[in-house]
């Protein structure tokens, strides 16, 4: 399936208020339109740097600002937004074949990314150029 920029989300999560402190949770196929095979975090990304750089042919993924704040750019090809994340409450929801780029990071960010598949060196696709033939433009 061919996602566009108004596939991704951004998902509130359950937050249990509690002055002892908040809680979240996610649970696959509930709070988020998949089952999780994966899970991995970005964490120490020095002032200035991007992540990201490339799009997915099969994974999808959900990406929680777990401490901190980040930027995360979508790109169908045609269009691209910004969303910000800065919440431990909320994430966002990226189908695949979308091109995206994560930068921003404040420090001490955590970004925790849930992913549909186990990591593939395949399913990468590692050049805009390349990004563009597969979308079909
Ligand atoms: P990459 O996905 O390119 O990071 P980012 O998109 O955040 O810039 O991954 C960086 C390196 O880590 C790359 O060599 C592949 C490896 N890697 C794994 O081995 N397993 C994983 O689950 C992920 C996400 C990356």
């Amino acid at each position: 399936m061919k996602f566009i920029l108004s596939d991704v989300k951004l998902i509130n999560l359950p937050k249990i208020e509690d002055p002892r402190g908040n809680l979240s949770f996610i649970e696959e196929e509930k709070h988020i339109p998949f089952k999780i095979e994966r899970t991995y975090w970005i964490y120490d990304v020095p002032g200035g740097e991007i992540r990201g750089g490339h799009a997915f042919k099969k994974q999808l993924e959900f990406i929680v600002a777990l401490s901190g704040s980040f930027d995360i750019t979508i790109d169908d090809g045609i269009e691209k937004k910004t969303f910000s994340l800065n919440r431990s409450y909320n994430g966002l929801y990226i189908p695949c074949g979308l091109w995206r780029e994560m930068e921003n990071f404040s420090t001490n960010s955590l970004a925790m990314v849930l992913s549909s598949t186990l990591y593939s060196e395949e399913d990468y696709i590692l050049e805009y150029p390349d990004f563009l033939k597969y979308k079909g433009l």
